[in-house]
């Protein structure tokens, strides 16, 4: 496994939308490893293919509970509900932090890394990691939807 470079503020590939994937090959499991790897050693909550340059509907949440991370192949949101206001950054902005709006519960559905189809219903920070990783997909970025005035700058932690 290897770690990842990831793609800083500025990138125009954080812009783009992600392409749907069509196989689930010997690649494609190797970048979910290097990306499972990357996102632990940032300490990040979640991480899309496109944060590391590669542009297919993928995304990795750790919510650090006892289900150990999620793979998301080409997720969609089926329903949201309720909306809460919390607290959102994302290693592509390392020192940001503002609040968002996102929705208190999330369905969605993708297809996990063994190539099956699954539905998940989300809650809190796992329904806004969701939320905001599957933006990622679409080009979107959390500091474009900020809630004004609640921007935070972070000094950058040094290695
Ligand atoms: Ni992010």
């Amino acid at each position: 496994m290897a770690i990842r470079n990831i793609r800083q503020e500025g990138d125009e590939i954080l812009k783009k939308k992600s392409r749907e994937i069509q196989e689930i090959d010997d690649k494609l499991q190797i970048l979910i490893d290097d990306m499972i790897e990357t996102m632990h050693k940032y300490n990040g909550v979640g991480l899309a293919a496109v944060q590391v340059g590669v542009l297919k509907r993928l995304v990795v949440i750790d919510i650090y509970d006892d289900n150990g991370p999620i793979v998301m192949i080409n997720p969609v949101i089926i329903k949201t509900k309720g909306e809460q206001e919390v607290e959102e950054g994302c290693l592509s902005f390392p020192n940001k932090f503002a609040k968002v709006i996102r929705p208190t519960e999330v369905t969605a559905e993708y297809t996990d890394r063994d190539g099956k189809r699954m539905r998940v219903k989300a809650k809190e920070l796992l329904a806004q990691a969701i939320c905001h990783e599957l933006d990622h997909l679409n080009g979107e970025l959390f500091i474009e939807k900020i809630i004004p005035g609640t921007l935070e700058y972070v000094e950058p932690e040094k290695d």
